[in-house]
């Protein structure tokens, strides 16, 4: 194992866990380390003897994570106890149930997606967190476009930005950062 190297290793299938992973390795970087990002969706990891962190990400559908990501988990669990780790979720949800002070849900959503994951794989992660995520009207098939008509109003009354035309993104890009600058000094 290396001192200073990290691998961030992510599943998405809207986009979003990939900007958000991007933001994590850039300040990872500034604080000095050496940081590897794969997306699972396109690249296998082969090996995680070199990295003295591994950085685990998933967005989330209909309360699920990746396949790819679980896979990840799965794969290298055994490993996973020899060294550090760190989960994040991208999560669109989330702002819908804060604005709408759905605090069991989040509750919920916040053992089902990290605290279910990490004792599922026996991990004891140095963190583990929840972010937000993208709502993209471009992307969503007929199915799930009735329900997130019916969110439209809550998106804009939660005061969620439009960042592009049918793209709403319930991300707070200083939380991100502020989350992995203290990775920095936990690693
Ligand atoms: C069909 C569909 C189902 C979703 N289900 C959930 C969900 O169960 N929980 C949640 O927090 N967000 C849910 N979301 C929002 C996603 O978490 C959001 O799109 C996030 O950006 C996904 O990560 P990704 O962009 O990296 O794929 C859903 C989005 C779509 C389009």
């Amino acid at each position: 194992m290396e001192k200073n190297k990290i691998l961030i290793a992510y599943g998405t299938r809207y986009g979003a866990t990939t900007s958000t992973a991007e933001e994590i390795s850039k300040v990872l970087q500034g604080e000095g380390f050496d940081v590897k990002v794969v997306n699972l969706q396109k690249d296998k990891v082969k090996d995680i003897t070199n990295f003295e962190l591994v950085v685990i990400g998933s967005g989330m559908k209909m309360d699920m994570w990746t396949t790819k990501a679980k896979a990840f988990l799965k794969k290298f669990s055994g490993e996973f106890k020899k060294r550090k780790v760190a989960i994040f979720v991208s999560s669109g949800g989330r702002a819908l149930m804060e604005h709408k002070g759905e605090l069991d849900e989040i509750d919920r959503i916040t053992k089902k997606y990290l605290e279910d994951k990490a004792s599922k794989y026996g991990l004891n992660p140095i963190s583990m967190t929840m972010f937000g995520g993208v709502w993209d009207y471009n992307q969503i098939s007929k199915i799930f476009r009735k329900f997130l008509d019916a969110e439209k109003e809550n998106f804009i009354a939660a005061g969620i930005k439009e960042t592009e035309p049918g793209v709403y993104d319930t991300r707070n890009w200083e939380n991100i950062r502020a989350w992995a600058k203290e990775l920095a000094s936990k690693i």
